[in-house]
């Protein structure tokens, strides 16, 4: 489910007007709604009720202190991918020991940081990156738990950009390699522990095929691993698709517990039903990676019109909102809905580009949109962008980042301050 719905004609988060939020701190504004993240995870929790889990909200998908704060009071571990990442997550008041750390390119300062903080187990991707870990681990006189990540060669069906668990794809390791890596670090590397294997085959992944090809694919090989050097954990990553479609739609409470919703071919249940059964008898601690899944539909980007522009083959909606903030769209054709804060009276719409202030083509936020009259000062949400979205912001056009606010019921919290103009040169120096 998600909290973003119609209340009196006016769009709100949980319960707090958009609009009001709008005109307290200013847009391009992101909201995000906490009883939306606290929902999935306890969905996602139960789902998994029967498997010894830890659910690691991958970080990279909406890394704001208060998101994760959120997460870790639920009891989720984490997902990291940098030095950056683990340090929001200790200040956010989640446990290093609940944290893994993915990524091809892990540096000398970022390693030696998880092992002092900790962490539960480094998610490694080459040969060359688990002697590395191997080596610092000794200088620092520890033992680095470590997982190696399979890439399996299945093909996720989703878009080229996101897709990680084919052959080509630079993740992970070759299937085929896994048990000479494991013999060599065992007999190579005493600084390692080995503690687990590790995939990820994509993201926004809409049908559970994908997910049960690989992880039958995988599982005999995780049980032939448990037995020759005592494998702890699987973790089968994240991926876990969401409503992008008319997503406001999906607003109501048993949104995810329906069977053959059109737009949600994947639901929560579906995805256990699938992959439960496979993991259970290997007796393993199952570790689960969502990101997009946990805040994906948990945020919206309120945005103001700017100006309105009609041009000879199409209409413009110009918006203080780009695709520096938003980046999705153009990255990976993603859609979003675009719906206007002030419910529309007439269903009277007209064809448009929403598009943003910045220099570049690619600078859209929706293309050849069915929208209803909007005007100049009118607030427009973006639906669905609560992953992905912030944490992909750049300052492109030496635009301030985006402020960010987090509700929780009737309380709205203002979870990072928009930049100024001084934070845009912070660090800056003239050559004198
Ligand atoms: N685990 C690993 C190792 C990952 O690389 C990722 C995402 C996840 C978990 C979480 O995947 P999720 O559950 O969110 O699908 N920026 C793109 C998505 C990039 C995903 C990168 N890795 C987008 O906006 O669609």
């Amino acid at each position: 489910m998600h909290s973003f719905r119609y209340v009196q004609g006016r769009l709100h988060a949980e319960s707090v007007d958009l609009g009001h939020l709008a005109e307290k701190h200013g847009t391009p504004l992101y909201v995000y709604s906490s009883a939306t993240i606290r929902d999935h995870f306890t969905r996602l929790d139960g789902a998994l009720d029967r498997l010894d889990h830890l659910i690691c909200y991958a970080v990279k998908a909406n890394s704001n202190l208060a998101v994760l704060n959120v997460i870790a009071s639920m009891g989720g571990g984490f997902d990291i991918v940098s030095g950056g990442e683990l340090f929001r997550v200790v200040r956010a008041g989640g446990k290093a020991s609940n944290c893994t750390f993915a990524g091809v390119g892990k540096t000398r300062s970022e390693i030696e940081y998880a092992l002092r903080e900790g962490i539960y187990c480094f998610n490694a991707e080459s040969e060359a990156e688990l002697r590395f870990i191997n080596e610092i681990a000794g200088e620092l006189g520890k033992r680095a738990p470590v997982a190696v990540r399979v890439n399996p060669n299945v093909d996720a069906k989703t878009h080229a950009k996101i897709t990680t668990g084919k052959k080509e794809n630079k993740f992970g390791i070759d299937f085929d390699r896994i048990a000479e890596v494991y013999a060599t670090i065992a007999a190579e590397c005493p600084h390692l522990e080995i503690k687990g294997l590790q995939m990820h085959i994509g993201s926004q992944l809409t049908s559970v095929e994908p997910f049960v090809e690989a992880v039958t694919k995988v599982v005999p090989l995780v049980r032939q691993m448990k037995e020759d050097h005592g494998l702890k954990f699987f973790s089968i990553g994240g991926g876990l698709g969401i409503v992008y479609k008319n997503s406001l739609d999906s607003g109501s409470a048993d949104w995810w517990s329906r069977e053959g919703n059109e737009s949600h071919p994947l639901t929560i249940q579906a995805y256990a039903d699938a992959v439960v059964p496979l993991l259970e008898p290997l007796g393993l601690r199952i570790l689960f990676e969502p990101g997009r899944f946990m805040v994906g539909n948990a945020g919206a980007l309120v945005t103001k019109v700017l100006f309105e522009k009609k041009g000879s083959a199409k209409d413009f909606v110009i918006v203080d909102a780009g695709m520096n903030d938003l980046i999705r769209p153009t990255l990976y054709e993603g859609w979003h809905q675009v719906t206007p804060v002030e419910k529309p009276v007439s269903t009277e719409t007209h064809k448009a580009d929403v598009v943003g202030p910045i220099c570049e083509t690619g600078d859209f936020l929706a293309q050849d949109r069915d929208l209803p009259p909007v005007k100049e000062g009118d607030y427009l949400a973006v639906l669905s962008s609560g992953a992905y979205g912030f944490s992909m912001a750049s300052n492109y056009n030496s635009r301030p980042l985006a402020a960010e606010v987090l509700v929780d019921g009737k309380e709205a919290h203002l979870v990072r301050e928009r930049q100024t103009l001084d934070d845009l040169i912070r660090g800056e120096h003239l050559p004198i």
